[in-house]
């Protein structure tokens, strides 16, 4: 039976440590932070929190570590309106952590210990069979084992939940995975990445669309960072343009879209309303600091697009 509107997400859940600088370090320089901040992060719970602030009903399965990080953070993801009972402790873990540089422009560089979430393997998929199967939606990244994000995209599509993945970071992928996949939301890196075409303009990102399509895959979007989407539907693409906005830090930009962009299409919003949506989340997001502490609630994407008229 299904659960009308019902999202799952799954994914990646990091203790984010985050060193602002004026430029990045080249290799043996040593450079002083203007600032240091730890806050939640990780692509998996970045995205079930876009989610849970901006209205979905969702379940998020995730592992953090058995020490104190997991024990916040899963007390955290409960008050942003996130069913956690599929999260696991894993005993004798460390909860996952990410080492963040953000320079002046508000780039980032990241590096990931994966901690607890090397251990979301095939078991725990399997015991959450009947929660994806029973689900309208299944949202995925790319920072948990690549085998159980496998195991769970065939759960999903055997029982018409919708497999939408968010393809970060980067890395090449099987046929066997992307024709599993109903919706894909990769950044120009990723893109290249999955079809060998640099990213650079409009008609590149048609064509990367295309070759995403080949491989099965009905809906892609294409994120162009502050040149909106490449939206393109069964090989009927435009660019849908995003909100102008000051970016102070863009961590968890991405994340906070597809959260975001989730909640909206389950809401049956058509798709470029739902990308505008997602547009006003993570416009939001990136004049703010960190991951989560960046996530916008609902009234704040509502009051956004009030503004923008
Ligand atoms: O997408 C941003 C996220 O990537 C950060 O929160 C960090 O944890 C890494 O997973």
């Amino acid at each position: 039976m299904k659960t009308a509107g019902k999202l799952v997400v799954l994914g990646s859940i990091n203790a984010d440590h985050i060193l602002n600088l004026e430029s990045f370090p080249q290799p043996g320089e040593t450079v002083t932070g203007s600032q240091y901040q730890v806050a939640f992060g990780g692509k998996g719970a970045n995205q079930a929190v876009a989610a849970g602030r901006s209205g979905a009903d969702i379940a998020f399965i995730a592992c953090t570590g058995d020490d104190d990080t997991g024990e916040r953070v899963r007390n955290q993801l409960q008050t942003d309106n996130i069913d956690i009972a599929p999260v696991s402790v894993v005993a004798g873990e460390s909860t996952g952590v990410a080492l963040i540089f953000v320079n002046q422009e508000g780039e980032n560089v990241i590096g990931i210990h994966a901690g607890a979430n090397a251990a979301l393997s095939l078991a725990r998929i399997e015991a959450q069979r009947d929660l994806i199967a029973g689900a309208d939606a299944l949202l995925m990244q790319l920072e948990s084992p690549v085998e159980s994000v496998l195991a769970a995209a065939r759960i999903a599509h055997e029982n018409h939940t919708i497999v939408a993945l968010n393809p970060a970071p980067a890395r090449l992928l099987s046929d066997d995975l992307l024709a599993l996949v109903d919706i894909i939301t990769p950044n120009e890196t990723e893109a290249e990445k999955l079809t060998g075409i640099r990213v650079e303009n409009d008609s590149d990102a048609a064509r990367a669309a295309q070759a995403l399509h080949a491989k099965g895959i009905k809906t892609v979007i294409i994120t162009l960072g502050s040149r909106g989407v490449w939206a393109s539907v069964k090989g009927e693409g435009r660019r849908v343009a995003g909100f102008k906005v000051k970016a102070v830090d863009t961590i968890a930009a991405g994340d906070t879209f597809n959260g975001a962009l989730m909640t909206a299409l389950l809401e049956k919003r058509a798709l470029d309303d739902a990308i505008r949506f997602a547009h006003a989340a993570a416009a939001i997001a990136v004049t703010r600091k960190g991951a989560q502490p960046s996530v916008p609630w609902r009234k704040e994407i509502d009051e956004f697009l009030r503004q923008q008229g």
